[in-house]
C-alpha cells in the first residue's frame, strides 16, 4: 500500500520566510530534532495584517538567529548539514527571498544540496510528523492565502478537487476578527473569543457553491457585517462563535461530500487554520464516521513551522538532488500543475 512517510533522511535544516514567521528546523532519522519558529505578530499586530516590506525586513532581522538556534537545539554543526530545504513559494515575494537567499548562502557556503519546496506540501508533510499517511489522501489545506482539498493519489501526484471562490479560510477569521475588534491574527482571536460564545444564537449562511465541492467564504463574511451594523449590542463572543460554526460547517460540509465522492484511506489536514480545535473535532469525526484514517498534525504543526518544510525536502530530495544552486522566489508556485 502507498504511503506518504517521514524520510529517515541524513541531516536536513528546513527554512520557511514565506509569510511573518521566521522559522528553522533540524530533522534526521525521520525525527524532528529541532523547530524554532520567531512570530512576527508583534511587528503586524498595529497595522492589522501583514505589511509585506516590514515582514521581509523582520525575516532578514533574524534569520541568523532562528538558523543558528535551531541548529544549536538539534546538537548539530553547521558542518553537519547535508541538505538545506527552503520554502521557494506561494507567499510573499519579498518574504520568500530572504528564506531562499539565506538557504542559498548556507547551500553554497556547505556544499550540499538546496531544495526548493512549496509550502503547501509542507503543510500536507507536516501530517508525516505524527506518522505514516495512507494513500489515497483526501488533504484539506486551510491557510491565511489557501483553502483547496487536494487528493494526493500517489506521493507527489496532486489532484485538486477544490478550491475557494473568493476568500481562504484564514483570511475569512482574520477579516472577520478584525470586523469584531478581535486584532490579529485573527484566527487564534476568534477561536478565544467564541470559547465563551453561544454558537447557535445565530444561523449565518453556509457556502453558497451549490454544484461541485468548492468553497466560499464571502457570503459568510457579508452576513457578519450585516449583523453586527443590525445589532450592535450583540456579544462580541456570540458573533465569533457563530461565525466559526458557519465556516467550521461549510469545511466539514466540503470535505464530507468530497469523501463521499471519492475513494481515500486518509483525511489530512494542514494550514494554520487546522489549529482550531473546532475544526479538529469536527474532522476527526468525519473521519470516523466515514471510516478514514485522521492525520491532523497538533496545532503548532499546523500553523508556518521550518519542520514541514524540512520533512517535504527529505522526501523530494529522497526522489532524486536538484542539480546546481538556480532556485528562483516563486509566489504564484501551486503544488497541482
Ligand atoms: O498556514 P498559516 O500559519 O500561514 C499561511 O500559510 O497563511 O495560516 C495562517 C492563517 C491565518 O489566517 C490565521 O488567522 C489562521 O491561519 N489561524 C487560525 C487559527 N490559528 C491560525 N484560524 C482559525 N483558528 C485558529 N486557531
Ligand atoms: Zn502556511
Amino acid at each position: 500500500m502507498a504511503e506518504l512517510r517521514l524520510v529517515e533522511s541524513g541531516v536536513i535544516l528546513g527554512l520557511e520566510t514565506s509569510c511573518d514567521e521566521t522559522a528553522a528546523a533540524v530533522i534526521a532519522g525521520g525525527k524532528v530534532l529541532s523547530s524554532v519558529i520567531r512570530s512576527q505578530v508583534e511587528v503586524h499586530a498595529p497595522y492589522g495584517g501583514v505589511v509585506p516590506e516590514l515582514a521581509a525586513r523582520a525575516h532578514d532581522a533574524a534569520v541568523g538567529e532562528v538558523v543558528l538556534q535551531a541548529m544549536e537545539v538539534a546538537g548539530v554543526a553547521p558542518s553537519g548539514v547535508e541538505a538545506v530545504a527552503v520554502t521557494s513559494g506561494p507567499g510573499l515575494p519579498s518574504a520568500l527571498a530572504v528564506g531562499v537567499s539565506s538557504a542559498l548562502g548556507l547551500a553554497v557556503g556547505l556544499q550540499v544540496p538546496l531544495i526548493g519546496v512549496d509550502h503547501m506540501e509542507g503543510h500536507l508533510f507536516a501530517g508525516t510528523l505524527a506518522g505514516p499517511i495512507e494513500l489515497p489522501a483526501l488533504v484539506l489545506l486551510v491557510s491565511g492565502g489557501h483553502s483547496e482539498l487536494i487528493a494526493v493519489d500517489r506521493p507527489g501526484a496532486y489532484r485538486r478537487i477544490a478550491a475557494t471562490r473568493d476568500d481562504a479560510a484564514g483570511e475569512a477569521f482574520d477579516k472577520v476578527a478584525r470586523l469584531l475588534g478581535l486584532g490579529f491574527p485573527g484566527g487564534p482571536a476568534i477561536e478565544r473569543a467564541a470559547a465563551a460564545g453561544n454558537r447557535e444564537l445565530v444561523s449565518f449562511p453556509r457556502a453558497v457553491v451549490k454544484e461541485g465541492l468548492d468553497l466560499s467564504f464571502s457570503g459568510l463574511k457579508t452576513a457578519v457585517r450585516r449583523y453586527v451594523e443590525a445589532n450592535p449590542a450583540a456579544a462580541v463572543a456570540d458573533i465569533a462563535a457563530c461565525f466559526q460554526e458557519a465556516a467550521v460547517d461549510t469545511l466539514a460540509d466540503r470535505v464530507a461530500r468530497a469523501i463521499e465522492a471519492g475513494c481515500y484511506s486518509t483525511l489530512v489536514v494542514g494550514g494554520g487554520v487546522g489549529a482550531n480545535l473546532r475544526l479538529r473535532e469536527r474532522l476527526a469525526g468525519i473521519a470516523s464516521r466515514y471510516g478514514l484514517l485522521a492525520a491532523i498534525p497538533p496545532p503548532a504543526l499546523c500553523t508556518d513551522n521550518g519542520a514541514m518544510i524540512a520533512a517535504a525536502g527529505a522526501w523530494r530530495l529522497s526522489e532524486g538532488a536538484p542539480a546546481g544552486y538556480l532556485l528562483d522566489v516563486d509566489p504564484g508556485r501551486s503544488l497541482v500543475r
